[in-house]
């Protein structure tokens, strides 16, 4: 492969963390008698938890204060960390656990790029908390993707360049990101078909065929 490092998105390409965030979403917009569903979701992959609030009460009649949207905020928190609390090790997808298997055995570094201040609570429910060489997430940056921060700070850590790096995302704000910090990047899932991608992955494994 022609790449020294991996940087990988978690929720949405590493494990189906993006269903446990818009079931716990769907719950406060239920509550609050905002329209909300799973194509309005996919705008709120990658972006950090305060601004997905705001885009959710976009549809919103009411203009709430700040005090009442860290509510919000830390509402949707505490759903979606129980629903993160159920998950095992067997939520990791085989097609996911054997493609870095792989990739462990070559020199290429791997490294974890996520907005998500539970990053290392997910890594530990699915049995990766000392698995990657590097972990960026949204509690060590300021700005959250689209803009580049987490993915320069991952590289950082694992002393490559972005030329260097493959980032790996399935949110198209993310694609942006790794685009504005210099880094090809491998497009999955929601954000498959995004032409600024130079990979478009139909599985995790198709990564392996990158030469
Ligand atoms: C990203 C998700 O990984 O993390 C977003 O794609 C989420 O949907 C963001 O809003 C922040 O997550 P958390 O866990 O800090 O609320
Ligand atoms: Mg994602």
């Amino acid at each position: 492969m022609r790449y020294k490092g991996i940087i990988f998105d978690l929720d949405g390409v590493i494990c189906s963390t993006d269903e446990y965030h818009y079931l716990a979403w769907k719950a406060l917009a239920d509550r609050l008698g905002i329209p909300f569903d799973r194509e309005r979701n996919n705008l709120l992959r990658g972006v950090s938890r305060m601004a997905s609030l705001e885009v959710i009460l976009e549809k919103s009649c009411t203009t709430y204060s700040d005090e009442d949207k860290a509510a919000f905020a830390e509402e949707k928190n505490a759903t979606y960390r129980q629903l993160l609390g159920r998950m095992s090790p067997k939520d990791l997808p085989d097609d996911v656990q054997n493609t870095l298997k792989a990739l462990r055995t070559s020199d290429i570094k791997l490294a974890i790029g996520s907005s998500s201040k539970n990053t290392p609570f997910i890594l530990e429910r699915i049995g990766l908390e000392s698995f990657f060489d590097a972990v960026a997430d949204g509690n060590c940056i300021t700005h959250s993707k689209p803009h580049p921060e987490v993915f320069l700070k991952a590289a950082g850590m694992i002393s490559l360049s972005p030329q260097e790096c493959l980032v790996v995302e399935d949110a198209h704000a993310g694609v942006e990101a790794a685009i504005a910090g210099g880094f090809d990047c491998a497009a999955i899932g929601d954000a498959r078909d995004d032409g600024r991608a130079k990979w478009h992955l139909e599985k995790f494994s198709d990564l392996l065929h990158i030469r």
